[in-house]
């Protein structure tokens, strides 16, 4: 199976198929995921609460995210890799977003993220895109506005605010995005938008009907505790399994069982 390019995501959505994205944030996790055959890979800003332990994702910043980009990007060599652009890295200014966003793909990314949609944001995609990097946008729910939203809010509920979703999801694909994630968007609004765009659509709690869907790996795994979205699934439980282990390995050690005669120089 070859690389994983933005032509591989619209060939499927065009074949009504589905695509698979999950967020890593480490080398070994992110050659794990690869080798499962995930097709997208994002270092996202996620990782700012479950890497980090920051409060939100806007407490993380450019530096932070060119090392996981790094670490994530030297284990994958199938799926298509896409960087988070974090909080007021691409908001600025035009040359300042371009410079940052540059950075990531200097530093692996195939790909980067932008949240929201405005005048501002459509000409950075332009940008963005003829400098020859390829942009995943985000509409619905976008994290890095919480405090202007109010809170974990669903969009998109009300006929004028699904009618602006649309609208906005248009306006992206003519900026020229590969793909659009639609965060916490009714299921019946995110049907109607994968319907009427050309690029594949992604959900993020946006239902069935997108093109791919993405999950955060920490709730995937099991692996952070600290609040679980509806639409996230629980395949394994990685919070028992380190605990469990570092049970044993204490007790094995109180016990005097570790190391034993094989383990020693
Ligand atoms: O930061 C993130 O992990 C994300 C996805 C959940 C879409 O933006």
């Amino acid at each position: 199976m070859g690389k994983v390019t933005v032509r591989t995501l619209k060939k499927i959505k065009d074949s009504g198929e589905k695509f698979s994205m999950l967020t890593a944030y480490d080398y070994s996790t992110a050659k794990y995921l690869d080798e499962s055959g995930i097709d997208v890979i994002l270092i996202g800003d996620s990782l700012a609460m479950t890497a980090l332990g920051y409060e939100n994702t806007n407490c993380i910043g450019v530096e932070e995210m060119t090392i996981f980009t790094r670490a994530v990007a030297k284990g994958v060599k199938r799926a298509m890799v896409v960087t988070d652009m974090p909080f007021m890295s691409y908001t600025i200014d035009i040359p300042s977003a371009l410079n940052n966003i540059g950075n990531m793909v200097k530093n692996g990314a195939n790909a980067v993220k932008l949240e929201g949609c405005n005048d501002y944001i459509e000409k950075l995609i332009e940008c963005t895109v003829n400098m020859g990097v390829p942009v995943m946008g985000h509409i619905g729910f976008t994290p890095q506005s919480q405090n202007v939203i109010g809170g974990y809010i669903i969009q998109g509920k009300t006929e004028d605010a699904a009618a602006e979703l649309l609208k906005q999801a248009k306006k992206l694909e003519k900026a020229g995005v590969f793909s659009i994630v639609l965060e916490m968007v009714p299921e019946v609004v995110a049907k109607n938008i994968t319907q009427n765009v050309s690029v594949p659509t992604i959900s993020c709690g946006a239902g069935r009907y997108c093109d791919g869907f993405v999950m955060v790996c920490d709730d995937l795994f099991g692996k952070f505790d600290n609040f679980t979205p509806k639409f996230a699934r629980k395949y394994g439980d990685m919070k028992l399994l380190i605990t469990d282990c570092a049970k044993k390995y204490i007790e094995s050690i109180k016990d005097g069982t570790y190391p034993n005669e094989n383990e020693v120089y």
